[in-house]
C-alpha cells in the first residue's frame, strides 16, 4: 500500500509539470490504481506474476495480461486466466472506464461480485467460470459467492457473461433493458435458486446460449423464452423446475441442443 502512494504520489507530480498529457495521465492514471488495488486484494500469486510484473514503474500498457486500446491508451482488457491467484476483488475493478473483456476463470476469488462491475458499460466479456477442478476440490471456500449483482444485466454492452463454476447464490437478476448484443449465459454449477424471471427474455433477441444447469432453480419454464428466436443450446438440468415443456419449444428453429433432465418436467415432449 506504502508503495503505491509513493508511487501515484511521483505520477501526479509528473502530470503536474505535463500539463498537455494531463487528460491521459489522469486516466492512465486511474486505470493504473484500480489495478494496483486487485494486486492488493491478491493474497497468493503462485506464479508470481502481479509481484513481479506489475509494477508502477513499467507503464501499464506493458503489464502482464494488460491491453490497451492503440489511441486513447486506457485498459481495454484484462485477462488473468489460469495464473491461480487467490484474493478476492475489490470494487476499483469498476474504474477501468474502457475495460470490453474481463477474463479472470480459473483463479480463486472469494467473497462478492462487486457491484461496481456494472459501471463498465464498455465490457462485452465477463468471464469468471469455469474455474478448473482442481481448485473447485483444493480451494472450495475460495470462490465468489454471493448474490448477482442485480444491475449486471444492465451493461448493454454485454455480449457473454460466464459466471459458471462459483457459490453463487439468491435469484436470477431481471433484465431491465434491450441486451441487443448478448449471446450467452452461462450460470452453470452454482446455488441459485428461485424462478427464471418471467420477463427475462423480452430483452434478449440474440441470445444463443442458455446454461443455467445444476442450479436450486424452481418454476416453470418462462414463457418469454420463445422470444429468443436465435437460441441455440438450453440447459436447465439438474434444477428443481416443473411444468410441462411448452410447444413454443418446437418454434425455436434454430436449437440444437436441450438439456432438461433432473427436473420435476412432466408430459410429453412434442
Ligand atoms: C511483463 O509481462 C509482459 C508480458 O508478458 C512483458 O512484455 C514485460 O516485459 C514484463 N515486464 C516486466 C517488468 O517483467
Ligand atoms: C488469456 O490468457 C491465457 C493464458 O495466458 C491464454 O491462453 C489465452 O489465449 C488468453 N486469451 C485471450 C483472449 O487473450
Ligand atoms: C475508484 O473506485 C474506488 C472504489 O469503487 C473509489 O474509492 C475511488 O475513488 C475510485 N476512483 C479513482 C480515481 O481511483
Ligand atoms: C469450461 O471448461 C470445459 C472443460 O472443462 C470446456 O469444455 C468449456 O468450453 C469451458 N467453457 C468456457 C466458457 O471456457
Ligand atoms: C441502469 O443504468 C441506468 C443508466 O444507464 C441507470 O439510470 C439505472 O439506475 C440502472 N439500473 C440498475 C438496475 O442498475
Ligand atoms: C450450495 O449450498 C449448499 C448448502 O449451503 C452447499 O453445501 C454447497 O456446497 C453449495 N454448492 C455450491 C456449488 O456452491
Ligand atoms: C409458433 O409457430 C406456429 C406456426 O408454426 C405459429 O402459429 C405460432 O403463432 C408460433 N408461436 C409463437 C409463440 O411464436
Amino acid at each position: 500500500m506504502g508503495n503505491t502512494f509513493l508511487n501515484l504520489s511521483l505520477l501526479i507530480i509528473f502530470h503536474f509539470y505535463m500539463p498537455t498529457f494531463s487528460m491521459k495521465l489522469t486516466t492512465i492514471l486511474t486505470d493504473q490504481s484500480a489495478l494496483l488495488a486487485l494486486k492488493d486484494h491478491v493474497i497468493h500469486d503462485p506464479k508470481n506474476v502481479l509481484t513481479t510484473n506489475w509494477s508502477a514503474s513499467a507503464p501499464v500498457c506493458n503489464w502482464f495480461g494488460v491491453s490497451c486500446g492503440s489511441k486513447h491508451r486506457k485498459v481495454t482488457a484484462l485477462n488473468l486466466t489460469g495464473l491461480g491467484l487467490v484474493g478476492t476483488l475489490p470494487p476499483h475493478i469498476g474504474n477501468l472506464s474502457f475495460l470490453s473483456f474481463l477474463r479472470i476463470r480459473s483463479n480463486s476469488f472469494r467473497g462478492k461480485l462487486p457491484v461496481q462491475l456494472s459501471n463498465l458499460h464498455r465490457l462485452k466479456i465477463l468471464n469468471f467460470g469455469n474455474l478448473s477442478k482442481l481448485e473447485i476440490l483444493s480451494l472450495f471456500e475460495t470462490r465468489i459467492s454471493g448474490s448477482i449483482p442485480s444491475s449486471i444485466f444492465n451493461i448493454s454492452s454485454l455480449q457473454n457473461i460466464y459466471l459458471n463454476n462459483n457459490m453463487l447464490s439468491g435469484f436470477i437478476p431481471s433484465v431491465p433493458r434491450d441486451l441487443l448484443l448478448l449471446e450467452g449465459i452461462d450460470f452453470n454449477f452454482n446455488n441459485l435458486s428461485g424462478h427464471i424471471p418471467e420477463d427475462m427474455f423480452d430483452h434478449l433477441p440474440n441470445l444463443k446460449e442458455l446454461t443455467l444447469s445444476v442450479n436450486l432453480l424452481s418454476g416453470r419454464i418462462p414463457a418469454s423464452l420463445f422470444k429468443c428466436k436465435e437460441l441455440q443450446k438450453l440447459s436447465l438440468s439438474y434444477n428443481q423446475m416443473e411444468g410441462s415443456l411448452p410447444i413454443e419449444i418446437g418454434n425455436l428453429s434454430m436449437l440444437q441442443h436441450i438439456y432438461i433432465g433432473q427436473n420435476h418436467f412432466e408430459g410429453n415432449i412434442c
